[in-house]
């Protein structure tokens, strides 16, 4: 084993950092303002809601450079080595001209307290970059996450349309560095773990994944970091210790999604942005349910492996999946089991995960041909909202008789749950409205739900039931489906 490096590496803006004193459970938010006096972004939430914090982190993927807007207030410094960290400070122009993106701001009158205005520039600047002449859609998609309290947002989208017209960016920071930049990140790679401060001030960075499986058998009961999506919170909120914290953010090898003989595997590392497109081409419905999850700075960084780790019963990932037949890859060591994804959920925030395991992979099978698979999410608003119920439904129907079912449903149990009881009363029985009502018996069979912040029980249970409805109106084309994309024409 190489001695592992004790100290981070990244760029900060044109800077190189070198830190060995960061602290595993250290936001980046917190260090750029407090540590770099570098305030212009800035701090609404602490939660990953607002997007006040949005900055751009670069890293290497397969040889190329790419950019994302992240929440820098959960994003902790243990996930940045190697990575280019761009904050609203680099982006005006060498002879201090405004952005397009800033100067299309200004004209439209995108700002007015201004709190939030670094950090929408930052999402338009990352849009801007990947996309130089936005849709509406694409527009709405990249701004989920930034909360504005003063403009009513019309005015930002004017501003978002119009860049386009400011040209091209010829004099753009990151486009004139962008080979300079991945020059100097490939530089920065020694393959060396990165181990930092002792006891609950110590946090890894594995060079690999075995190296990950080494580190967790030595120290099992060390948190696991992959977006810190989930894990931030714990932190900005609860001020839990993460100590010893291992981030897996990475690990490459971690990132890899694929299919083959009617599989697809999503390495646990997939974050929702990467995983989004190769999904919606093979399982359209879990494409439209990850533009629900957070906004894009929460699918750049979260991921579903993490999604399923976490358990929550909540958590919008876990109920398809169980419903698609789903097997998750248990790794401690050189050892790998594989457990049914529903399986995998015991109790309330307890997992089937032995001290020293972490999640590798997830193996989840396509739909058949003549299949039907749909997922429906309920929340309060479209966008950027935690689950109230989420029904997945899976249904063979041959010769109009339900050949086989399995639906599964998150915030209707402590866990995400398989209702099975329902599952029985439709399988064997002609795909009709009479099975359909006879069937919503069975719901009190399955679930019991809890009023909470998001629902009450009978909401609960009333919205489950109504999702098969939709789910037979839809699969028997007797309506439309319906989806919200712009309110103005809802
Ligand atoms: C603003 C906001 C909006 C959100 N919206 C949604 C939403 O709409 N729907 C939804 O489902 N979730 C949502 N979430 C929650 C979160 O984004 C997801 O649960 C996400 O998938 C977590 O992934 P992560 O990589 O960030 O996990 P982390 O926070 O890094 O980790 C989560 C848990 O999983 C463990 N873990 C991570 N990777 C592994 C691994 N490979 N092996 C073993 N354990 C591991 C960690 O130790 C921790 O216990 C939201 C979060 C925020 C902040
Ligand atoms: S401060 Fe609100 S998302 Fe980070
Ligand atoms: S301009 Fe005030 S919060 Fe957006």
């Amino acid at each position: 084993m190489i001695e592992a490096r004790r100290g981070l590496r990244f760029l900060l803006n044109d800077e190189e950092i070198a830190l060995a004193d960061a602290a595993p459970d250290e936001t980046l938010l917190d260090w750029l303002r407090l540590r770099r006096s570098l305030r212009g972004t800035k701090e609404g939430c602490a939660e990953g809601d607002c997007g006040a914090c949005t900055v751009l982190v670069g890293r290497l993927c397969g040889g190329q450079l790419v950019y994302e807007g992240v929440n820098a207030c959960i994003r902790f410094l243990g996930s940045l080595d190697g990575c280019h960290v761009v904050t609203v400070e680099h982006l005006k122009g060498r002879d201090g001209t405004l952005h397009p993106v800033q100067q299309a701001m200004v004209d439209f009158h995108g700002s007015q307290c201004g709190f939030c205005t670094p950090g929408f520039v930052m999402s338009l600047y990352g849009l801007w970059m990947r996309s130089p002449d936005p849709s509406d859609e694409e527009i709405e998609k990249a701004l989920q996450g930034n909360l504005c309290r003063c403009t009513g947002y019309e005015a930002i989208i004017r501003a978002a349309r119009a860049v386009s017209s400011y040209g091209q960016g010829g004099t753009d920071a990151l486009a004139l560095e962008r080979d300079a930049v991945a020059s100097r990140l490939k530089a920065m790679r020694d393959g060396r773990r990165v181990e930092i401060g002792e006891g609950r001030q110590r946090l890894v960075v594995p060079a690999s994944v075995d190296d990950l499986a080494a580190v967790l058998e030595a120290e099992p009961a060390a948190t696991i970091v992959a977006g810190s999506t989930d894990v931030g919170l714990w932190v900005t909120k609860f001020m839990r210790e993460i100590s010893p914290a291992v981030f897996i953010g990475g690990l490459q090898e971690l990132q890899a999604i694929s299919e083959a003989n009617g599989f697809v595997t999503i390495g646990a590392g997939v974050s929702y942005s990467q995983a989004r497109s190769f999904l919606a081409q093979r399982i359209p419905a879990l494409g439209t349910l990850i533009d629900r999850i957070g906004g894009d700075q929460v699918r750049n960084m979260g991921t579903i492996g993490g999604n399923i780790a976490n358990g929550s019963p909540i958590g919008d990932m876990p109920p398809p999946l169980i419903a698609l037949g789903a097997t998750v890859t248990l790794r401690r060591g050189g050892e790998r089991r594989s457990v049914p994804l529903e399986d995998f959920f015991i109790a309330y925030g307890k997992q089937d995960r032995r001290p020293g395991e972490f999640v590798e992979a997830l193996h989840v099978p396509l739909p058949k041909d003549g299949a039907h698979f749909s997922v429906y999410k309920v929340t309060k608003r479209r966008d950027e909202d935690i689950t109230a119920a989420l029904g997945a439904f899976h249904l063979g129907i041959e010769g109009g008789t339900v050949s086989s079912a399995r639906i599964a449903y998150g915030g209707m149990a402590a866990t995400p749950k398989r209702a099975r009881a329902v599952e029985a009363a439709l399988t064997g029985q002609p795909w009709s409205q009479e099975t359909v009502e006879a069937a919503l018996a069975a719901y009190d069979e399955d679930y019991q739900p809890i009023s909470d912040m998001r629902a009450s029980a009978e909401y609960r249970m009333l919205a489950a039931k109504n999702l098969l409805r939709r789910f037979f109106i839809e699969t028997t084309g007797t309506k439309k489906p319906f989806t919200v994309k712009r309110y103005e024409e809802a």
